[in-house]
């Protein structure tokens, strides 16, 4: 009796253990300040971080590990008021010539006018997948939840829990699809008024800087990758912890909310884009989600 209630209480300690260390949610444990001389900021003890950009420098982090399969969710508050020209970005990167990469990407605006969300999928280096949506909220008066959910059957970008893109798996169509390839999480903010606000005709206005991106509740339930090339879901691992979202497909409610936000949301989708691709669609629009 009473050894099998220890036997219980240590499954538990080690089970909450290794819990913490993939739900860790503190930017000063998972992510390094990578550029911005200072412009970049973690707050609060780690709980908060603060990206800035003015006239000499943006800046940006990354994680510190390295993910092979995910679900991860980042809060960000946008650069409010006239944010035309700047960029915030968050996303998915492998290294090397035949990186693979899943983006979010924010393109200011002037007051008063919508972000637009620019979001993209490159696999072994190629890239050309946009797809860019307008948002139902004002994304710079509060925190929103964006997230990526990453495992071996699909990708899909949510906005507040609401599916806004699926990328398939469609190797057996011949698209390569990002999964061997460790990613790290990085995020930046910088000035891209050469192309970003109405194709760069709206330029960054200088007196608003600096201009600064708030993020807060960073959570991975991820496959952590090890430098000895292991990682944290394989079944031998002391911490696995392959969780629902590795299998996960969209329920029908989810179906219903992706469909609402492209028939309402959706101002570009490059599988529709028939000016660009006079030759025919690349393959995997053949597996374009329902609208
Ligand atoms: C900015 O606002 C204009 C006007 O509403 C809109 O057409 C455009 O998509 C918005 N976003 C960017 C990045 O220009």
């Amino acid at each position: 009796m009473v050894k099998s209630k220890i036997v219980i209480m240590l499954v538990m300690l080690v089970l909450s253990t290794s819990s913490m260390a993939a739900f860790a949610n503190n930017f000063q444990q998972d992510f390094d300040i990578t550029w911005g001389d200072g412009r970049a900021k973690i707050l609060d003890n780690g709980n908060c971080l603060i990206l800035s950009l003015d006239k000499t420098s943006g800046s940006g982090f990354q994680s510190k590990h390295s993910y092979l399969f995910g679900e991860i969710t980042m809060q960000l508050k946008l650069v409010p008021g006239n944010s035309a020209g700047t960029v915030t970005a968050f996303y998915l990167s492998s290294s090397g010539a035949t990186w693979d990469e899943i983006d979010f990407e924010f393109l200011g605006n002037l007051s008063g006018d919508p972000y637009t969300v620019h979001t993209n999928v490159f696999t072994q280096g190629k890239g050309n997948r946009e797809e860019q949506f307008h948002l139902w909220f004002d994304p710079t008066k509060a925190f929103h939840t964006y997230s990526i959910l990453w495992n071996p059957r699909q990708i899909v970008f949510s906005v507040d829990g609401i599916p806004i893109r699926v990328f398939q798996n469609a190797e057996s169509i011949g698209v390569p699809f990002p999964n061997k390839q460790p990613m790290k999480i990085y995020s930046s903010l910088w000035n891209a008024d050469d192309w970003a606000t109405r194709g760069g005709l709206v330029k960054t206005d200088w007196t608003k800087s600096p201009f600064i991106a708030s993020y807060m509740n960073f959570n991975a339930q991820a496959c952590v990758c090890s430098s000895d090339g292991t990682s944290s879901c394989a079944s031998n691992s002391p911490t696995s912890l392959s969780g629902d979202w590795l299998k996960q497909e969209l329920d029908s409610n989810k179906k219903q909310k992706l469909i609402w936000v492209r028939q309402n949301y959706m101002i570009y989708d490059y599988c529709t884009d028939s000016k660009r691709f006079v030759q025919g669609f690349p393959p995997e629009c053949k597996y374009a989600p329902l609208v």
